[in-house]
């Protein structure tokens, strides 16, 4: 049984005021929901007050990234030491913007989830095509050199704390979300990797979508059988709206 996690990914938006004015109008909307997970990813500069306001609630933070060292001399970097100042049970790695703007490699990626599993926190590990790949037919291939190369560092034991999330590069920011179809097509692929490198652990990963979420189309997604939970970004920016994509199976019929 894989329990939902739904996730919010603020990315560059709101300051710690406005992650504070943010929490205090969603814990109320949300805090009865045992039977999934929720997760806010602030920027670095909002951990601190966030994670004073959450203190009591069920809602878990995560970064945005993480340092792949441990300390040292790497200006404007953060570590995962840092990190757990914050009581962070996540950390994203691997977002397209940080692997298209910034260069990342599926072995610094691999690096920072490695870094992250040594110091308890848990890696949500991005992989994703773009619209060039996915129309030239290379989907699957991308997404096996992603998952193989992303995860090289993760312990096998490991594997089903992880949380993988698939996001087409092209349904990112675009209102363009991948059809229920499309995503259960590669959620499934994504599995087939996992179980054929992890063994049958890997059908406890839990595979987020994420591309153009929101309140109207979370549930068919949700529908999916191997669609755990989605990462969302501009839906997740309001209270109401991400409230109600993390209650997505009161969407259905709307
Ligand atoms: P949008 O939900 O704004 O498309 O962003 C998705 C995303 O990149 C979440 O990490």
């Amino acid at each position: 049984m894989r329990t939902p996690i739904m996730a919010a990914n603020w990315k560059m938006q709101k300051t710690a005021d406005e992650t504070a004015a943010f929490l205090a109008g969603f814990l109320p909307l949300v805090e009865t929901t045992a039977d999934v997970e929720i997760v806010i990813a602030p920027p670095f500069t909002s951990l601190d007050r966030a994670s004073q306001q959450l203190r009591n609630a069920s809602v878990h933070l995560s970064a945005q990234n993480v340092s792949n060292e441990e300390k040292g001399a790497f200006t404007g970097e953060i570590s995962v030491s840092m990190l757990q100042e914050f009581s962070c049970t996540y950390t994203i790695v691997g977002h397209s913007e940080r692997r298209g703007l910034y260069g990342e490699t599926d072995t610094l990626i691999s690096q920072k989830a490695a870094m992250l599993l040594s110091h308890e926190i848990l890696p949500i590990v991005c992989v994703g095509e773009t619209l060039e790949e996915r129309e030239a037919d290379r989907t699957f291939d991308v997404l096996r050199t992603q998952l193989s190369g992303s995860l090289a560092g993760v312990p096998a034991e490991r594997v089903p704390e992880i949380v993988i999330a698939y996001e087409p590069v092209w349904a990112i920011g675009t209102g363009k979300t991948a059809t229920p179809e499309i995503a259960q097509e590669a959620h499934a692929f994504i599995r087939r990797e996992l179980v054929a490198s992890w063994g049958e652990s890997g059908q406890q990963t839990r595979i987020q979508y994420g591309g153009s979420v929101k309140p109207e189309n979370v549930f068919d997604l949700m529908k999916c059988p191997d669609i755990d939970g989605a990462l969302v970004g501009g839906a997740s920016l309001e209270p109401d709206s991400f409230s109600k994509i993390v209650h997505f199976e009161q969407q259905g019929g709307e």
